[in-house]
């Protein structure tokens, strides 16, 4: 027998201890919850995703009727980037949010398990690690890899 542990590193930070390039991310990201399309929840998530071509795509939730048909934020933001920009890595992904107070989250949220799978296709892709910003309106999450988010995750067969 044997134990054994997965420690995820996480850095907190606020927003103006970000690089320049970071700060926009997070600008975008939460420009992109204002058009969360969530009459259902009234939960408004926006993703921004940085790729090495210098371009910043963003995405936000899109509910629907039949509830399984909508999208997470992330998942609209990274199948946009690699249906508009097929050849370019990821860097980088933001991700704030918008409660049903109509405030910003203070404390950040994370990806769900699904959006985590998704986005771990394009940092295989890349080829590189992808550094995650999980945005609060009090402080920031940063996390290295999009796989320290996935710990023994599926990723060959
Ligand atoms: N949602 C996201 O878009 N991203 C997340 O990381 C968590 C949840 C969306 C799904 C649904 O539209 C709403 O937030 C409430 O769960």
């Amino acid at each position: 027998m044997r134990d054994f542990k997965i420690v995820t590193p996480i850095v907190a930070l606020t927003y103006d201890e970000l690089p320049a390039e970071h700060r926009m991310l997070v600008d975008t990201a939460r420009k992109a919850f204002t058009r969360s399309y969530a009459p259902y929840s009234h939960f408004n998530v926006g993703a921004a995703i940085l790729l090495d071509n210098g371009e910043i795509v963003s995405g936000a939730n899109q509910e629907n009727v039949a509830y399984p048909s909508g999208t997470c934020a992330e998942r609209t933001a990274c199948y946009y980037a690699g249906a508009t920009y097929p050849d370019a890595k990821f860097c980088a992904i933001a991700v704030a949010a918008r409660g049903t107070d109509g405030n910003e989250v203070p404390t950040p949220i994370a990806p769900c398990g699904a959006c985590r799978q998704a986005l771990l296709e394009y940092e295989k892709l890349a080829g590189k690690d992808v550094v995650v910003l999980l945005v609060g309106a009090k402080e920031i999450y940063q996390f290295p890899s999009i796989k320290s988010l996935l710990p023994l995750c599926f990723n060959e067969f």
